[in-house]
């Protein structure tokens, strides 16, 4: 039991990095983490100046949990049957980053999805524009571990019938606990963190009998809050989709750069890959691809991570993906994979089945419209009831189109990384994953707080289309 101890300790480190506290360290030789406040009072140095240019309208405050809303949660790693070969415990180290791939790597990781909460949160505590006081924020996060604080729920029997109650305890807690900073905007500047899809946490709360998965997502006290999730629903109200955690996580501009030139260079010997698992029962695109791959052995290689086998272990797929011009990221018990952005990662041109895999989702981090630029549709039915194969659409891209194409998911490659936390300032001037999900919270609650000012709170409803940059 000393390994998850230790390693619980070391997530629990993030309490040193309490924005309240004057003794942030510099990260990396850039601006130290004002706060706006001391920023203000004090003699209005260059810095703060700056700094005060810099954050106009980008102002967000941490409300302070008690720790049974987060660090608490991690303590219960080894409480719960999440994998086959054990508990989550030693994912938490870095941060939750995860453990090294191996000694002499720096930037990969075995990350699992789940620590997106802890990553996150971890990431907002280095944000340069935090501000102690909500009353001057533009947006507040909530760091609250909404997937992990839901897993008595799915893992204790004795617990499984009560699933509506996820959450109850935090809203709760934001009722009787400076109720004002709620009050301001009726929870509209709120956003929190949700490592997991949506469908999994959208159970009508009057089901009977349960099905696996809460309901949290429809509490009434946070439909007002933007959940940043890893899928969203088809018609999403309260919750964005951002990317699903890779296992790349460099910390300089260099690492990334050489990890890009090194994809660019990759000689690419395989057209088509798919790696994952499914396929059994009846027809299903996975079973289609998997008959198609047995088939054509010379031009589509399989990497099998059934039972969960590739989740923790990126070396098994990353080396396939360099060698692969395309990338096949059919939908499996939910539409999006991680192995989307694995993919993207290593230059390898993904390969679309549905719409909802990736284009109706992430719209904050890849752009929407030019997705026939980076990507290839072939629609599922075609592939399972017609005649299509996926070889011959591939085989008859043009192979200065294929280079394009490829040129452009690696431009696209760092805005769906999460970088790691203390990266550079050089990295830090490039936005990641994280960067570009902030960016889109305050585009979207200054939209909702102005339709609120505007006073007909109908319009919320229509906010969908808030993918625009302004
Ligand atoms: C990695 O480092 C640890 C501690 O320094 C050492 O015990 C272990 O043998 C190393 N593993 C490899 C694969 O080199
Ligand atoms: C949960 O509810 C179902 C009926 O909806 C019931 O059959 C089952 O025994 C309940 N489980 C527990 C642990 O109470
Ligand atoms: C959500 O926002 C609306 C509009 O401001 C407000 O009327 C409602 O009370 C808010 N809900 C909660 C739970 O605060
Ligand atoms: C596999 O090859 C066989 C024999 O050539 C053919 O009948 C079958 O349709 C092929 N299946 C796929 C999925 O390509």
């Amino acid at each position: 039991m000393a390994r998850p101890t230790l390693l619980v300790l070391s997530i629990l480190l993030l309490v040193p990095y309490q924005p309240k506290s004057r003794s942030i360290p510099k990260t990396g030789g850039g601006l130290p983490l004002l706060e706006k406040e001391e920023a203000v009072a004090g003699e209005e140095g260059e810095e703060a100046q700056r700094q005060r240019a810099e954050c106009e309208g980008r102002w967000i405050h941490i409300r302070d949990l008690p720790p049974r809303f987060n660090t608490d949660l991690l303590r219960s790693c080894n409480a719960f049957p999440l994998y086959d070969d054990g508990d989550f415990c030693p994912y938490l180290a870095n941060h939750g980053l995860g453990p090294r791939t191996h000694n002499r790597s720096w930037s990969w990781y075995r990350t699992d999805p789940h620590m997106l909460e802890p990553l996150f949160h971890r990431r907002l505590l280095e944000y340069p524009c935090l501000t102690a006081d909500p009353a001057l924020a533009n947006a507040v996060f909530l760091p609250y571990y909404a997937s992990l604080d839901s897993l008595p729920f799915l893992y204790d029997p004795a617990l499984f019938n009560s699933s509506a109650l996820h959450g109850r305890d935090l809203a709760e807690l934001l009722r009787r606990d400076s109720p004002a900073v709620w009050a301001r905007r009726g929870g509209n500047d709120h956003f929190l963190v949700l490592a997991g899809p949506a469908w999994d946490y959208s159970q009508d709360p009057d089901a009977d009998p349960r099905l696996w998965g809460t309901s949290f997502l429809h509490l009434p006290d946070f439909l007002n809050v933007t959940v940043l999730a890893l899928e969203a629903r088809p018609w999403p109200w309260q919750e964005r989709a951002v990317p699903h955690p890779t296992s790349f996580h460099p910390a300089t501009l260099a690492r990334l750069d050489a990890w890009l030139a090194r994809a660019r260079r990759a000689r690419r010997t395989n057209l088509m890959l798919f790696a994952g698992g499914g396929g059994g029962g009846g027809p299903n695109i996975r079973g289609s691809i998997r008959a198609e791959c047995e088939n054509r052995t010379d031009l589509c290689e399989v990497v099998d991570c059934s039972d969960g086998a590739c989740t923790h272990d990126p070396i098994r797929f990353m080396r396939p993906m360099l060698r692969s011009s395309f990338c096949l990221q059919p939908p499996g018990d939910t539409p999006t994979r991680r192995s989307t952005f694995d993919g993207i990662l290593a230059g390898c041109i993904p390969v679309f089945f549905e719409d909802i895999g990736a284009r109706t989702q992430y719209g904050w981090h890849l752009p929407k419209d030019r997705f026939e630029e980076f990507s290839v549709f072939i629609p599922k039915e075609e592939v399972v009831f017609g005649e299509v194969r996926i070889g011959d659409v591939l085989g008859a891209i043009p192979p200065s189109e294929v280079r394009r194409m490829r040129e452009l998911v690696l431009e696209l490659a760092p805005r769906v990384m999460y970088r790691r936390h203390g990266s550079s300032a050089g990295l830090r001037a490039r936005k990641d994953a994280v960067d570009l999900a902030i960016d889109g919270v305050l585009r979207r609650v200054r939209r909702r707080v102005r339709v609120l000012e505007e006073g007909d709170p109908d319009l919320l409803v229509y906010d969908g289309d808030d993918d625009d940059r302004s």
